[in-house]
């Protein structure tokens, strides 16, 4: 970002913003579908200021969704030591390649690991090219629908789970897409393991060729549907630890392959409202 965004991002101009803002949605409509904004000093805005700022950006792109039963639409994502029930957002852990359920997806880093954190971005489109050419039995099995379980850590109502395809292939309205979290999918009905250690085999093979460092102020969006995104494992200094804020952002800027791709953010944000309700009320 030129000095001037900079500060009209601070000031709340957004006037000043417009030519950022269309260069965001036509990298999203009509580009790749990942932009990383750079020019923002965390330490001068403090924790407060730089979500916010993340949270207005991402409102150019769609509506930010509620990431937790606390209705967060801005999550802190950092190392808990005490916190069980999270996967990857609490942890420190290796994040093998996959996507969320939301449409475009924000990660601003606030602080980087002491070491390792590097992030990986594979796109559908090298991923689509690798399949066929590594193991070309694999697309046939992977354009069929498959099951998404639930986070058991949540509350849900009981009726069935979207069922999608993990790869999309191109067609005239969009490129190759992919749908496709093994946490979630593992979960589901069809326990396909066979197929989804195929297909981690590939994308980690394109990840280890992607991975880039967040730099602190860094703020990355990327289209959910176009992009698996990961990250390696890393290590905190302890006055000093990992932190990142993360947007889950529904959005109809980038074609989805699939209208049907909607449900799975829309199953989310309705498992967070569920259990939103049952530990305010509790359960008769
Ligand atoms: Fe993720």
């Amino acid at each position: 970002m030129t000095t001037g965004e900079v500060q009209a991002l601070l000031d709340g101009r957004e006037e000043a913003l417009a030519d950022l803002r269309d260069d965001m949605t036509a990298n999203f409509a009509r580009g790749p579908g990942a932009i990383l904004l750079r020019g923002l000093d965390p330490a001068v805005l403090g924790e407060a200021c730089f979500a916010s700022v993340l949270a207005r950006i991402g409102g150019w792109l769609g509506t930010p969704a509620i990431q937790s039963p606390q209705g967060e639409r801005v999550a802190r994502v950092e190392r808990r030591a005490d916190d069980r029930t999270a996967r990857g957002t609490f942890s420190n852990a290796e994040l093998r390649p996959h996507t969320d359920l939301h449409d475009i997806l924000a990660l601003g880093c606030f602080r980087p690991a002491a070491s390792g954190g590097e992030s990986v971005l594979v796109s559908a489109r090298d991923l689509h090219r690798a399949i066929g050419h590594d193991d070309p039995s694999l697309p046939a099995d992977l354009v069929k629908p498959y099951a998404w379980g639930g986070n058991p850590a949540l509350r849900s109502a009981d009726r069935p789970r979207p069922c999608l395809p993990i790869l999309f292939p191109p067609d005239a309205a969009h490129g190759p897409q992919v749908a496709y979290n093994g946490y979630f999918l593992r979960r589901g009905a069809d326990q396909a393991d066979g197929i989804f250690a195929r297909f981690d085999a590939i994308a980690q093979r394109l990840a280890d060729k992607t991975l880039f460092r967040l730099m602190p102020g860094d703020m990355l969006f990327w289209h959910n549907w176009s992009w698996l995104h990961g990250r390696m494992p890393f290590a905190d200094r302890d006055d000093r630890p990992r932190l990142l804020f993360r947007l889950w952002i529904r959005s109809v800027i980038a074609p989805r392959a699939d209208p049907a791709l909607v449900e799975l953010g829309q199953r989310m944000d309705e498992d967070h409202r569920i259990t939103s309700q049952w530990e305010k009320h509790g359960h008769e």
